[in-house]
């Protein structure tokens, strides 16, 4: 592969619609856990750390996500627990993502940018192993039930978990919209600043 094939690589990750069985073998799932070894990193912390979750797992992880939807909204009705706690059937395996700031003085939201990479980093590790990866979340990062699950001490929290497994239709995802380049970059230089491209 040469270096312009690489880019094309990148630039053609796309998330999974709807994943079945297979999930990754033990060897891919330690290949896209190891990558996430590779992000920019301040101070070397490797300020994340995972849960997987398979088989049987999977009730334990949806249990505690709809109780921890229900904790921050008591007023859930039992549908809408339902349909959180089935998030976590929607794939054989889940990677859950979990931001682990260290203390000292790198800056929390560093911390939480690399754990951040790391989740990219396992998408696009599984792509390049031809797994099917989507990374999905709820509106809260924390709850009793998380805590207990994961053990999650003060400072962390989950930040989304990545479904694997093998896309079940070859469905075509929407495209993208185009980035402009002019709307989200300026160039500050010996001109004074303008926008990128113009
Ligand atoms: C932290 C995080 C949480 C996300 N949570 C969800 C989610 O709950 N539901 C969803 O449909 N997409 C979610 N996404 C977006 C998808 O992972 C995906 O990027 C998006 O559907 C666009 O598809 P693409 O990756 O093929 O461009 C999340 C992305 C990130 C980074």
């Amino acid at each position: 592969m040469d270096r312009n094939d690489k880019l094309d690589f990148m630039l053609s990750r796309r998330s999974a619609g709807t994943l079945g069985a297979p999930g990754p073998t033990r060897e891919q799932l330690e290949r896209m856990l190891l990558a996430a070894g590779t992000v920019p990193d301040h101070g070397r912390l490797r300020p994340f750390r995972f849960a997987v979750i398979e088989a049987e797992g999977r009730a334990a992880f949806g249990d505690a996500l709809a109780r921890a939807a229900a904790e921050r909204k008591p007023d859930m009705s039992e549908a809408a627990r339902e349909g959180v706690r089935a998030k976590a059937f929607r794939s054989p395996t889940i990677i859950v993502l979990i931001a682990s700031p260290k203390p000292g003085k790198i800056e929390r939201w560093e911390q939480q940018a690399t754990a951040a990479c790391a989740g990219y980093a396992i998408v696009l590790a599984a792509h390049a192993l031809g797994v099917g990866a989507v990374w999905k979340s709820v509106p809260f990062t924390r709850g009793q039930a998380l805590t207990e699950l994961f053990g999650l001490g003060e400072a962390e929290e989950m930040l989304g978990f990545i479904h694997l497994g093998t896309p079940t239709a070859a469905e075509e995802p929407a495209a993208r919209p185009a980035i402009d380049l002019s709307a989200l970059t300026i160039v500050i230089d010996s001109n004074g600043t303008s926008r990128f491209g113009s």
